[in-house]
């Protein structure tokens, strides 16, 4: 899973290449290739690339003869084609026939029913069954998680039995930090983390976003910690950080101040482990991300106070620990 592969930012209306990721494209295709026991769901800070990243594997699968992929962008409400990607044009076909509001979070609901009707279509005798759901539990609902993601580890045993399938593999998404606690409690879900770009990659990034090559990249990567959706944010903004700081600060971080307190976020903003309770809380308002590092697709960042990363737990993005410091100090 190495050929070169774009990814269109509407943002900017712009396409870039698919920069870094090899670690994680190989141990995703690793995880497809021996097939996954429970689903597998993915979380990480917002905007760190999941989505892209779920679609270069979708793209990449899709040209194998052995494999039906099926990608569904559960959050999708207007478009089938940007809902549904797949191997094959069968899939298509039964979600025509299923669904008359074929949207994401219908599909995703569907998704199990869909295969079963694919089945009576092609053959799925020895196949490999690629099931990708991105934003899943914003699109079903959080007082649905236990239900959904149980239901998908039945149904993998329930493919074997009664298809024959060589093997399944189910990866599911999540940014939001409840759903990701909701499944951490259960033991039929493998629950792993993705990071934001690695410096290279972002560094990759940032050159094909900035022609004019007037950029701080050192300054970008201590606000954004290679977050991609960061550095897009900066560069709608005309490269000026210090609007989107303000950004930041109106659209979150202001609402922490009032509500988590001022005192809690200084101590976090000092040490992200410093106060667990605090910690949950801007997890829950998507500041701070609780880290997984044994179980990570890639790697996580070591401790860094100037990053804001902790040993357990990170702000999502360093420049939400660098606002709250300055407004603090004001
Ligand atoms: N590896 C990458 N190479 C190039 N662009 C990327 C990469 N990963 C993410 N992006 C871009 O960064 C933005 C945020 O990524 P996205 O996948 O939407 O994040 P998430 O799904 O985690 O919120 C998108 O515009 C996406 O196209
Ligand atoms: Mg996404």
């Amino acid at each position: 899973m190495n050929e070169s592969f774009t990814v269109y930012i509407e943002e900017l209306d712009k396409v870039v290449k698919f920069v870094d990721r090899v670690r994680e494209l190989h141990q995703l295709d690793e995880i497809v290739s021996r097939g996954t026991a429970f689903p597998v769901a993915i979380y990480g800070p917002e905007g760190c690339g999941k989505t892209a990243l779920l679609k270069y594997v979708a793209r990449s699968l899709a040209k194998r003869s052995d494999t039906i992929v099926i990608y569904i962008d559960a959050l999708e409400q207007f478009e089938l084609e940007k809902a549904l990607l797949s191997s094959h044009r069968e899939v298509l076909e039964v979600v025509r026939d299923v669904s008359s509001v074929p949207i994401g979070s219908a599909l995703a609901r569907l998704c199990m029913s869909l295969v079963t009707r694919l089945a009576s279509r092609i053959s799925l005798k020895g196949k490999n069954v690629v099931l990708l759901i991105d934003d899943v539990y914003r699109a079903i609902g959080l007082e649905n998680v236990d239900r959904y993601t149980k239901s998908l580890y039945e149904w993998i045993g329930y493919l074997h039995e009664k298809f024959e399938v060589s093997n399944v593999a189910i990866i599911l998404t999540t940014s939001e930090g409840v759903s990701k606690r909701e499944l951490s409690k259960h033991t039929y879900v493998d629950l792993r983390m993705l990071w934001n770009l690695s410096r290279e990659g972002f560094e990759e990034l940032v050159q094909q976003l900035d022609q004019l090559r007037n950029v701080d990249v050192e300054e970008l990567w201590i606000l954004t910690g290679g977050n991609p959706r960061a550095l897009i944010d900066i560069a709608r903004r005309g490269w000026n950080v210090e609007r989107w700081m303000e950004y930041l600060y109106e659209g979150k971080i202001r609402r922490a101040m009032h509500l988590v307190g001022r005192e809690k976020l200084r101590s976090l903003a000092e040490d992200p482990d410093s106060d667990w309770v605090a910690a949950e809380r801007l997890e829950e308002m998507g500041l701070m991300i609780e880290l997984r590092r044994a179980s990570a697709v890639g790697t996580v960042p070591d401790p860094c106070t100037e990053l804001g990363v902790g040993r357990d737990w990170a702000w999502q993005l360093p420049a939400y620990r660098y606002v709250v410091l300055r407004r603090i100090g004001e």
